[in-house]
């Protein structure tokens, strides 16, 4: 029954434009509908598993500039929920405000999102979290400088206990509490989501056009694909950056030699700009990308072609992923302990 009741729904919404783009990507509007299906619950490993007291002493980490060796720079002065966890600069500015050989990545959506930065070389956000502190281009701070710090702040000493009773201030402890509490920064319900739920007036007919385009003609879900609108592989799109990336981590596969880790699409509008290197400004200038702009060399992806967009298809597409953008709640900034 519900069945035929989405297939209905798909007649009903789709052109016939549509549909025969939809057959062209091999699925129903229903199915690819379910295939973006926000999550109902956010995972969290066994060794890790999410608590209220340990989300609390991770915000507080998060947002403390103690955890660099000036006092002058948190997790957050990069990661900025103002730039949608970003900072809006091309490459992050590091300690000394020297700037960092990449582009700062959100934070959104993560605990979805393994392995984890550009090139992957961290398996998991528990052991993520300590690169950055320890980084001397980033907060510049070994880790037992660090725990010393923390450990001299009567204030941590009970959020450590409550959320990780007899584990103590430790960078266990800390790489912990920050993973737990960056897993519970996931991008809010957007008009995108209210009309695959099917509130069938949530997102213009222009938007519509753009999401089958994006699976059709376009080829975006070949690795944008899910929820999150990422299948966190690794891919060279052709960005002119001389960056090697993923190769890096494991050499010797020619298709790894310029790939870096496929992002999630969600609340794009705060994220520019955009890849890796920060180059692209707009997200017009990343659709120009895609259709005639990369750079072909042997190591670019087979996904990667000429689309033949015309204008209106580069608008609907626009279109479309403007719908992603949520109207997230204000990010309320804690009080750290002293
Ligand atoms: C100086 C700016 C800066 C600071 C401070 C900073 N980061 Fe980052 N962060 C970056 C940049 C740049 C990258 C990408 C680096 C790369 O991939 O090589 C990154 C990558 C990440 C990623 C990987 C995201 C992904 O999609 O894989 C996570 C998670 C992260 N940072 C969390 C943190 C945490 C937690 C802290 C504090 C302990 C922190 N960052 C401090 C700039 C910063
Ligand atoms: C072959 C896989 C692949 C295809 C196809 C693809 N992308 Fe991407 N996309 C990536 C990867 C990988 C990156 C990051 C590249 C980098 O920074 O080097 C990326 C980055 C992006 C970004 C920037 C996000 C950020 O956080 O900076 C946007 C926006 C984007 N893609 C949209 C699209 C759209 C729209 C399409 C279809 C027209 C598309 N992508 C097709 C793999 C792909």
């Amino acid at each position: 029954m519900l069945r035929i009741v989405l297939a209905i729904v798909a007649v009903a919404l789709a052109s016939a434009d549509q549909s025969a783009q939809a057959a062209d990507a091999g699925k129903s509007l229903a199915e690819l509908k379910q295939a973006y299906r926000r999550p109902a619950t956010i995972p969290s490993p066994a060794q890790n598993a999410t608590s209220q007291a340990r989300v609390e002493l991770g915000r507080d980490l998060f947002f403390d500039p103690r955890l660099s060796s000036a006092n002058a720079q948190a997790c957050a002065s990069c990661h900025n929920p103002s730039f949608g966890w970003q900072d809006g600069l091309a490459v992050g500015v590091g300690f000394g405000m020297k700037p960092l050989g990449r582009h700062t990545p959100t934070i959104l959506n993560l605990a979805w999102s393994e392995p984890y930065f550009w090139d992957g070389r961290a398996a998991s956000l528990e052991e993520q979290a300590l690169g950055p502190i320890q980084a001397p281009g980033e907060m510049n701070q070994p880790l037992d400088k660090t725990i010393a710090k923390l450990t001299a702040v009567p204030g941590y000493k009970p959020l450590f206990e409550a959320a990780y009773p007899g584990e103590g201030i430790s960078p266990a402890t800390v790489g912990k509490a920050i993973a737990a509490f960056e897993r519970t920064v996931v991008s809010g319900k957007a008009p995108f989501d209210r009309w695959i739920e099917g509130d069938d007036h949530a997102i213009d007919s222009a938007a519509q056009r753009g999401f089958m385009l994006f699976n059709a003609k376009a080829n975006c879900m070949t690795c944008h694909s899910g929820w999150n609108f990422t299948d966190d592989g690794f891919r060279d799109i052709g960005l002119k950056s001389e960056d090697i990336g993923r190769a890096k981590q494991v050499p010797g596969v020619p298709v790894l030699e310029h790939a870096f880790k496929t992002p999630g699409l969600r609340d794009l509008r705060q994220r520019a700009p955009y890849m890796h290197d920060g180059s692209l400004a707009t997200l017009k200038d990343v659709i120009d990308h895609y259709d005639t702009g990369f750079v072909k060399r042997p190591s670019l992806s087979d996904n990667i072609h000429p689309l033949n967009l015309t204008d209106g298809e580069k608008q609907d597409l626009l279109a479309f992923l403007d719908t992603l953008n949520a109207e997230n709640p204000p990010v309320t900034l804690p009080v750290l302990p002293r």
